[in-house]
């Protein structure tokens, strides 16, 4: 499984850092909506779904946590510790957000609208959706 982690070029003087994430330039979809959380509580595991067509870029924009990827097939973990990476998420992607620092705010840039209907929550299903027999997992 292919992780894409984006590392932008902050725009740093003597003030302090800037990052500046433009639709299409630096992410690779239009951006139709941004959601962050925060005050996430020690232990908490997020997210726990994947998406039909729905991707996404995390950024841990202060503190950090970690984001486990599964394609159904392969699972791997990638630490957000820095405000200036991205991690690209796919559709078809199953993913759980823990670790979480207590200064964490982890912010989300999605391609569409939230809709419920988008989401798969139940990981069978997913395997099933991805194509994935248990006997392959
Ligand atoms: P939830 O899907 O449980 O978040 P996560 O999977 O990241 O842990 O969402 C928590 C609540 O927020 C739930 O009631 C749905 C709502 N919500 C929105 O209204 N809009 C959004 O864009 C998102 C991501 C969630």
């Amino acid at each position: 499984m292919q992780v894409v982690k984006y590392v932008f070029q902050p725009h740093g003087d003597e003030r302090g850092q800037l990052v500046s994430l433009e639709e299409y330039n630096d992410i690779p979809f239009e951006i139709k909506r941004v959601y962050y959380m925060y005050s996430t509580v020690e232990g908490a595991v997020r997210g726990h779904h994947a998406h039909k067509s729905l991707q996404q870029i995390l950024f841990c924009v202060h503190g950090s946590c970690k984001v486990l990827l599964d394609n159904g097939r392969e699972k791997k973990v990638v630490p957000l510790e820095k405000p200036y990476e991205g991690l690209y998420v796919a559709n078809n992607m199953w993913r759980e957000m823990y670790d979480f620092s207590p200064d964490a705010v982890l912010m989300v840039l999605a391609s569409e609208p939230y809709n419920e209907a988008d989401y798969i929550r139940d990981y069978d299903e997913f395997l099933k959706y991805v194509n994935v027999t248990k006997a392959e997992e």
